[in-house]
């Protein structure tokens, strides 16, 4: 028996990396699975690679309100209520603070820290009592890397969204976490979209080799941490952040 049986969960950004292999870990622990994301061939991959039965995938983009209400339509229709909100899509880019402007500011918030807003907030009337709500914030937002300013500023604000509504949440029994991962070996974002593998494994291993672990970390290494706040044995964990970052901010 998985930690997880019977249950039902959503993991926005499921189709690719970390949103990928935590609806994988999650399916693995019994939870049938609503993955979304606006790649209909991702997603379609996605659901082969988690199991038929175990997931069901509904295209859409975080930032519109009415593919968010599809999604939750489908959840509903399933019968079951909700059991866990992975609130995983993002947005990153790399601009300078004298080139910002308004758009590269609403591509990074109205993704990063409204699409969190929206998809949390339109999964309340569907939680179950004892309810996970996980958020996917980053190392980032406690770190001044260059150019990474709208991106970092915006994880601070989705670590801080777990703060507030673990208080706001608490009476109906539902848990609300962060979790923040370090470097951790997906394509990342589009961030290194145009790079060969080759390129990629370089810029890999150079990130890797500056934080504590030496290396990378896995998207299945973030996904038990998901699990981990899915799961009653994280039951005394609440607006909390767990690192997964393999000492990179801890040391
Ligand atoms: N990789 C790292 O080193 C790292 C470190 C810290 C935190 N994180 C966080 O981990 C999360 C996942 O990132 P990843 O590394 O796994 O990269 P990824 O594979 O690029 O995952 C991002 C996912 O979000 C989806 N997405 C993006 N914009 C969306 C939108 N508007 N509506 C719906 N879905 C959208 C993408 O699918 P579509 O393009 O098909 O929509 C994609 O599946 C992000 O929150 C990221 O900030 C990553």
């Amino acid at each position: 028996m998985g930690q997880l049986e019977g249950k039902t969960a959503v993991v926005t950004g499921g189709g690719t990396g970390i949103g990928l292999a935590s609806a994988v870990r999650l399916a693995q622990e019994g939870a049938h699975v609503f993955i979304t994301g606006r790649r209909e061939a991702a997603l379609a991959a996605a659901v082969a690679e988690i199991g038929e039965g175990s997931a069901t995938a509904v295209r859409g983009d975080v930032t519109d309100p009415a593919d968010l209400d599809r999604l939750y339509a489908a959840v509903e229709a399933r019968g079951a209520g909700l059991d866990v909100v992975f609130a995983n899509a993002a947005a990153a880019s790399r601009v300078p603070l004298e080139k910002i402007t308004e758009a590269d500011y609403a591509a990074i918030f109205d993704v990063n820290v409204l699409g969190v807003l929206r998809t949390v907030q339109k999964s309340l009337p569907l939680l179950n009592e004892g309810a996970s709500v996980i958020l996917n914030a980053s190392t980032a937002a406690e770190r001044g890397a260059h150019s990474f300013g709208l991106y970092a500023a915006s994880k601070a604000a989705v670590r801080t969204f777990a703060r507030t509504w673990a208080t706001e949440l608490k009476d109906r029994g539902v848990r609300v976490n962060a979790i923040s991962p370090g470097p951790i070996a997906t394509r990342g974002l589009g961030l290194l979209d145009g790079l060969g593998d080759e390129d990629v494994d370089a810029f890999h291993e150079q990130l890797g080799g500056a934080i504590l672990a030496g290396r990378m970390g896995l998207a299945e290494e973030v996904a038990a941490a998901v699990a981990f706040l899915a799961s009653p044995g994280s039951s005394f964990v609440m607006g909390s952040n767990l690192y997964v970052d393999g000492g990179e901010n801890q040391v």
